[in-house]
């Protein structure tokens, strides 16, 4: 996967004087059905997360409340995204490193993953993400 695979992605937006509503739909809103679900809250400032790769995994993460930025790098080039609304989201597809950095106090950022939960699926050192990028194995 390259960077030309990731992508902002709209969602649907039901406005309403009562408070507004955004809704996700596995393999209808987003492009794969959904295994896990978490989020990230109470960031101290200054601290950065997410700096790896997975090798299957497939995310969509969204600012729920407040600012961050992703940071999106496929070995050949890096691109950032400023996620700050709750009616779009991200879609990292697996094989690409990220970093999530500049939370805002009290931000929120929720992440969906095609896949439970395995250590195993996690590339965290940079050097070994790039040969691995070189040789095609992810
Ligand atoms: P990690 O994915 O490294 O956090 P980040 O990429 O946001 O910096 O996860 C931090 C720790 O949380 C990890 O060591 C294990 C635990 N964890 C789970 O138990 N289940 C999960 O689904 C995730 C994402 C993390």
């Amino acid at each position: 996967m390259t960077l030309s695979d990731v992508q902002i992605i709209q969602l649907s937006k039901v406005i309403d004087p009562r408070g507004n509503l955004s809704v996700i739909e596995e393999l209808k809103d987003i492009p794969f059905k959904i295994e896990r679900t978490y989020w990230i809250y109470d960031v101290p400032g200054g601290e950065n997360r997410g700096g790896h790769a997975f090798k299957a995994n497939e995310e969509f993460i969204v600012a729920l409340s407040g600012a961050f930025d992703v940071t999106v790098d496929d070995g050949k080039q890096k691109k950032t995204f400023t996620l700050n609304r709750s009616y779009y989201g991200l879609y990292v597809p697996a094989g690409l490193w990220r970093e999530m950095e500049n939370f805002s106090t009290n931000s929120l950022a929720l992440e969906f993953g095609s896949k439970h939960y395995n250590p195993a699926d996690y590339i965290r050192d940079y050097d070994e993400f790039l040969k691995m990028k070189r040789n095609g194995e992810i």
